[in-house]
């Protein structure tokens, strides 16, 4: 076993380090405060080929692997999780289901301008009645000559109000239950699509998501992703990578909260001494630091077994299960050591904190995610 990164793993992590704290950190507050979508950090993501990276130079991504993904999403959110989550859905939700079920043709029309981030993505499954229940969707794709007519609401879409294509799952057969679900490629600007308002939300402020409404939005056939009633797979199995991704995203805020608490430990005095100096903040600093180390291993192997061909979904929960879980403790035992600063808007911990929690619940909740590794276990060993 090899814990080493190559040496474009670990250019590719210092780069993301650079430009996360140069550019990004000292704007979070600020995009937070104001539910601002950073359109200027976005733009400068593409530049430097984070909005595709596992994606193939040759359609428009910058050819690393999943590992790097990694390292780049837990560089990006340690600094700043609305952007993190920017980045994650193209990459994950919206690049990787166009790599692997699209056509030659759909690949150059979009993954290209997505991959290199001239257009951003976002991925249209959850709706009022249809959350951890995916399959239980509403919005329905009549045929129509040729054509596709769509019906229905999306809500929670990450990016939604941002985004230039939406990867949309519709019921085109309610007959066959999961098996009757399509996936389609939808530009924003298709008549009879519309975003709602931005959902006002505990954290992750500067990320936009909305409801998406379909209004007898009318698709060619050259839209269908996949094949017809494949699109619950297609939904499914890209999850097991954005899984991924939101570990990562995890792991950056749980790194955060660490980060933040020891610069905060070393300077803040009680009793006359630094706080870092009680046996008490010192507990709380090992641990977390211990449950961040094996959350990265966790999410890293995930990674590294997409990379080589191997089933990951089982791996993909797990990461994302015990980082979210890591990242929520942290985020409370940083709150405790900054003690009432912890409190207050003036300091980062109290963002980390609400930051933290929608890591347990979008792209699968935790229940969802051992809903997931209990499959994986009982056919393991039956
Ligand atoms: N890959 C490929 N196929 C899969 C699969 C996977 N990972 N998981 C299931 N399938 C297939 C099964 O093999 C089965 O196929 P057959 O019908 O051919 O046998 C079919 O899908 C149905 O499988 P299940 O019976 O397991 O499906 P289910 O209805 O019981 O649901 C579930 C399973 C795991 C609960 C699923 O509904 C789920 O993951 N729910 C959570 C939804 C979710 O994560 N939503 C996130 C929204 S996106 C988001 O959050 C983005 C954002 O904002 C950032």
């Amino acid at each position: 076993m090899n814990f080493e990164l190559s040496e474009e793993q670990t250019l590719l992590q210092n780069m993301a380090r650079d430009f996360a704290t140069r550019e990004v950190l000292p704007k979070a507050a600020e995009i937070d405060q104001k539910h601002r979508h950073p359109e200027e950090l976005v733009v400068r993501m593409a530049e430097l080929g984070l909005m595709g990276v596992a994606v193939p130079e040759q359609w428009g991504g910058s050819g690393m692997d999943n590992v790097s993904y990694v390292l780049a999403m837990e560089e990006i959110s340690r600094a700043c999780a609305s952007t993190g989550v920017i980045m994650s859905v193209n990459n994950s939700l919206v690049c990787d289901p166009l790599l692997r079920f699209g056509t030659d043709e759909q690949r150059r029309e979009f993954l290209v301008p997505l991959a290199s981030g001239q257009k951003l993505g976002c991925f249209a499954l959850s709706e009022p009645e249809a959350g951890s229940d995916a399959a239980a969707q509403r919005t329905v794709a009549i045929p129509d000559g040729d054509s596709w007519v769509i019906n229905g609401t999306k809500n929670w879409i990450t990016n939604g109000l941002v985004a230039d294509v939406m990867i949309l799952f519709a019921m085109s057969n309610k007959e066959q239950g999961n098996r009757g679900i399509s996936a389609f490629i939808v530009p924003m600007d298709s008549p009879g699509v519309r975003c709602g308002q931005a959902d006002d939300k505990l954290g992750i402020r500067g990320s936009k998501s909305s409801q998406v409404f379909l209004d007898d939005a009318k698709l060619p056939p050259s839209a269908l992703l996949g094949e017809v009633g494949q699109g619950f797979k297609v939904a499914m199995s890209t999850l097991d990578g954005g899984r991924i991704g939101i570990a990562a995203q995890a792991l950056g805020i749980a790194r955060a909260c660490l980060e933040d608490s020891l610069d905060y430990a070393l300077q803040r005095k009680t009793f006359g001494r630094a706080i870092a100096q009680h046996q008490a903040i010192q507990w709380k600093l090992a641990d977390m630091a211990t449950e961040i180390d094996a959350a990265r291993l966790l999410t890293l192997r995930a990674a590294a077994y997409k990379d080589t061909g191997q089933p990951y979904g089982k791996q993909a929960a797990m990461a994302k299960l015990y980082a979210s879980d890591v990242a929520n403790r942290a985020a409370r035992e940083a709150i405790q050591i900054f003690g009432g600063n912890g409190y207050v808007t003036e300091f980062p911990v109290e963002r980390h904190f609400r930051d933290a929690k929608i890591t347990e619940i979008y792209e699968g909740t935790s229940e969802i995610q051992r809903l997931v590794i209990s499959g994986h276990l009982i056919k393991e060993h039956s």
